[in-house]
């Protein structure tokens, strides 16, 4: 390291969408970049972190509508959550910005000017569908029908869930828009596609330069070799999100803007401090450029992002660091088993730290998956951090203060032993500086177990008993402080927080550059608790809190949605439900079935008649139903069965057969109206 310059390093971590709360899958990705970068500064090295939120985009307009508030509004909101929370969990953003920004807007139309002008914009017309009644087009999400080739109800525009099937949304049988529940019609507009397929050759140099993570790369090649697309660029309004200059009512997607939002972020942040910023993004500088992000975007920030920072004339990433997903207890986050964590929550009962420190002794560089398993969590960072760590402060603290004034030895009797763990530093930081956090971690809490045998060979607590020992304890628990200060140094990018409090007792910044040798002499201020134990029982509690809060808000569901499966709907999907009365206008027997009746519906005047098939035979005569009012399933896409097309679900309670009943509102009731 000395005598070396300091290195000029731009980290990012992935821009979180301004469409609902953080919960502990951000936290684990924001948590890995935050100990990287406080590493690195640790190291003398000069490191930004910027980050922002990812503000555009349909999902957050719909939101807003939902809301009743503006779409600026929400954003704003939750930036404002988004920054608390992170900085609960002691992320040192030196930036957070928004890619709803002037500088995101400037940077949007530069860089898509100069890919315009070099030839790698296509303009085409493309159909797609699109809501008659939201008057809105529908990305695939937002479109749901039976699978063409399995068909399967219920499956969303781009794939099926029950037999893998790919096709287009307008290839489903049935489609609904999930907004409105209208049937898509198809609308012809011109897009904007970047011609990533001229990039071919930049990418597989970029993929073959050995910077990326070996599985990363991999997987991009798959992506090559399938041959690469042209990206669908820009979207028709009504979008939140920048128009393209001299192209009224035609947005950038947000997939372009979002990645640009880490220059934007970082240009507020030099205007701000007067750092400089082109040689981060100009070629030919000797900086270095990090975006941290999970394994989900790697095409964006593997593919796209590359080849449009080349069409624009600025240097390419130095590497993309890839981590996987995190889990809970061994599965997928779940609202139901209390899983689905949100930062706010984890805050409201536990400490950062603890968090923060299970998560370095699990991470590493590989883009394997994360496991939170709670008992583990609890027991590492009661053995380790307090049992390990804070036990070698405590114990040498007391005999300090009583018989040396706080004052540590003049010379280091245990000097080789201070000079071992100083010399540790070099491959603990190589550790860190290749993200093997677990491996950093299981090196430092092994110098722990050293540094505890050390004291509990000299024993102190028997020295001092026994009037002569004055300077043997006053050695070793000189030696153990000394230990101790080494340890924090390594611990304070994962603990920066108990490293402060560290630095308070010591009297000293523990950085990694001030690591010289052993303090002698070195008078200590008054030792105070650095980190009590994880209490079980506040793990219980947030348990419990994360199973009512789930989900807290429309907001918070429709922001989940996409990230978890389990046996609970969100609040967005109960809200999707359309329930109405309805009036039997007719009521059948089916030819050939021996359990349904044919049903014929009325929503009210002006609807058109429906037909249902109920399995009610049993339960009811076909005359005694007609005139009757019941509630149906108003949006249930329409299922082809054997004897016809049903077009919604009558509700009826029981167990079936003859015990089934009807469900008939109260008088008063008319067609057409809502059940909510
Ligand atoms: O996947 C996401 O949550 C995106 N909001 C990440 C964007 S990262 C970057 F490209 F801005
Ligand atoms: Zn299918």
């Amino acid at each position: 390291m000395a005598g070396q310059p300091p290195r000029k390093i731009l980290v990012t971590s992935a821009l979180p969408y301004a469409n609902g709360s953080l919960h502990l899958g951000h936290l684990l990705e924001q948590v890995q970049t935050d100990i990287w970068v406080r590493f690195q500064k640790s190291r003398g090295h000069d490191c930004t972190y910027v980050c922002a939120d990812d503000a555009h985009g349909t999902a957050i307009m719909l939101t807003a509508e939902k809301l009743g508030i503006s779409a600026e509004e929400q954003i704003d909101r939750v930036k404002q959550e988004h920054e608390r929370d992170s900085a609960g969990f002691l992320i040192g953003f030196d930036n957070f910005h928004t890619t709803h920004s002037e500088e995101n807007r400037q940077w949007c139309e530069r860089i898509y000017g100069r890919l315009r002008d070099n030839g790698h914009i296509a303009t085409r017309e493309i159909t797609q569908a699109y809501d008659p009644e939201k008057n809105l087009f529908l990305s695939d999400r937002f479109i749901k029908g039976s699978c063409p080739r399995c068909k399967t109800p219920g499956q969303y525009g781009d794939n099926c869930e029950a037999c893998g099937a790919t096709y287009s949304p307008l290839e489903l049988i049935d489609p609904v828009s999930a907004l409105s529940g209208a049937r898509p019609v198809e609308k012809a507009s011109t897009h904007f596609f970047f011609r990533l397929p001229e990039f071919q050759s930049l990418l597989e140099r970029w993929l073959d330069s050995d910077t990326l993570q070996s599985q990363v790369a991999n997987k991009l090649r798959e992506w090559l070799q399938a041959g690469l697309q042209e990206w669908d660029i820009s979207r028709d309004a009504p979008y939140f999100g920048f128009e393209i200059p001299g192209e009224p009512g035609k947005y950038f997607y947000v997939w372009l803007d979002a990645p640009i939002g880490y220059i934007a972020s970082f240009q507020n942040y030099c205007e701000r401090t007067g750092h400089p910023f082109e040689p981060y993004w100009e070629r030919g500088h000797d900086t270095e450029l990090y975006h941290f992000i999970g394994k989900d975007i790697v095409n964006f920030h593997g593919l796209f992002w590359p080849a449009m920072l080349d069409s624009a004339g600025l240097r390419a990433p130095t590497s993309i660091f890839v981590h996987g997903f995190l889990t809970v207890n061994g599965t997928k986050m779940s609202k139901s088993r209390g899983t689905f964590i949100n930062a706010r929550t984890y805050l409201d009962h536990l400490d950062p730290e603890y968090l923060r420190y299970y998560f370095a002794a699990k991470l590493n560089a590989s883009v394997d998956d994360i496991d939170l398993n709670l008992d583990d969590f609890v027991q590492r960072v009661n053995s380790d951090v307090v049992g390990k760590v804070v036990n070698i402060a405590s114990r040498c603290a007391g005999f300090l203060r009583k018989g040396f004034d706080n004052t540590l030895a003049p010379d280091c009797a245990g000097h080789e032993q201070v000079q071992a763990f100083i010399d540790a530093g070099e491959e603990i930081a190589a550790l860190y500086e290749a993200r093997e956090f677990n491996k950093a971690i299981r090196e430092i809490v092994a110098l722990a177990d050293r540094a505890n045998q050390y004291i509990d060979e000299r024993k102190p607590w028997v020295l001092a008993k026994e009037p002569g020992n004055e300077k043997a304890v006053h050695d070793a628990c000189s030696v153990g402080i000394n230990l101790f200060r080494v340890l924090m140094t390594y611990l304070k990018p994962v603990l920066p927080a108990m490293a402060e409090k560290a630095e308070t007792f010591l009297n000293v910044s523990l950085d990694w550059t001030e690591l010289q040798g052993p303090l002698v002499g070195h008078r200590l201020n008054k030792f105070k608790p650095l980190l009590t134990r994880v209490d079980p029982e506040r793990v219980e509690a947030m348990i419990e809190a994360s199973r009512e809060a789930a989900p807290a808000s429309a907001q918070e569901a429709s922001a989940q949605e996409e990230t978890v499966q389990d046996d609970t709907i969100g609040f967005d999907d109960f809200a999707r439900v359309d329930l109405r009365v309805a009036e039997i206008v007719a009521a059948e027997h089916v030819e050939g079935a021996d359990k349904l009746l044919r049903l014929t519906l009325s929503l009210g005047d002006g609807q058109a008649q429906r037909q249902v098939f109920a399995g009610i035979k049993a339960a009811y005569a076909p005359q005694d139903l007609v005139g009757r009012l019941t509630v149906v399933v108003a949006n249930l896409a329409p299922r082809k069965m054997r004897f016809g097309v049903s077009e919604g679900m009558v509700l009826a309670a029981g167990p079936g057969g003859e015990d089934i009943f009807l469900l008939q509102p109260d008088p008063g009731a008319r067609p057409g109206m809502q059940v909510k």
